[in-house]
């Protein structure tokens, strides 16, 4: 299973390639206009600390302006992959891209079969947003399950990445049904390593240490 960590900080995601715990990178314009400079200046500087693919999102929502906006983007760098809404535009513009060798993750997927649409078209992710789903009252890990039956069904190489993690649960299932990958916010990445008992064994081996004669 891939991580990939959620995130336009160039400091959380330094942290997240320390830990060995990112494989790549997911922002959007909510992530960007949380930091300090351009989006350009923000993907250049991901790009030097990351060994993987960097999603960097078009805004444009016309397919002719979506390809050209993300021909430019992925200029930036080899590792740019371009995060494309799933509209029927965004479909037309992922289905030339990939075609011209740039590659491409759908998000904001919401159904399989907007899911299915993407993979069909080409792309090389696709980021259903699970956090975003329960909040409706629906299980948006189910959504993820449906889709990797599908993408089973017909062996498409379309990797998931689980997106709009809120907990460590989501996380945990989507390892344990199989999800390609999962883009996490730094916090809960954190979150992921720790546990109170582990914490606890540490005070008394070292409450114990200090009984031995040395
Ligand atoms: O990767 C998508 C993510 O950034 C959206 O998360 O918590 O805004 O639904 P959230």
């Amino acid at each position: 299973m891939k991580f990939f960590i959620d995130s336009a900080n160039v400091e959380e995601i330094q942290k997240a390639v320390d830990l060995g715990l990112a494989d790549g990178v997911t922002t959007n314009p909510t992530l960007l206009a949380k930091e300090k400079g351009t989006p350009e200046e923000i993907y250049k500087a991901i790009c030097q600390i990351v060994d993987g693919p960097v999603c960097a999102e078009a805004i444009s929502l016309d397919a002719d302006e979506i390809i050209a906006e993300s021909m430019n983007l992925a200029k930036i760098h080899d590792n740019i992959v371009i995060k494309i809404p799933a509209t029927k535009d965004g479909l037309m513009a992922v289905n030339t891209l990939e075609k011209e060798g740039i590659k491409t993750n759908v998000t904001l997927i919401f159904s399989a079969m907007q899911a299915l649409a993407a993979a069909k078209a080409g792309a090389s992710y696709i980021c259903p947003f699970v956090g975003r789903l329960d909040d409706t009252g629906q299980n948006g890990m189910e959504l993820v399950e449906q889709i990797l039956q599908i993408y089973e069904n017909y062996g498409f190489t379309t990797e998931i990445v689980v997106a709009s993690i809120r907990s460590i649960g989501h996380v945990q299932t989507a390892a344990l049904i199989g999800a390609h990958i999962a883009t996490i916010p730094y916090a809960i990445i954190e979150k992921l390593i720790k546990h109170p008992l582990t914490d606890a064994g540490i005070q008394s081996f070292l409450k114990d240490w200090e009984k031995i004669s040395k």
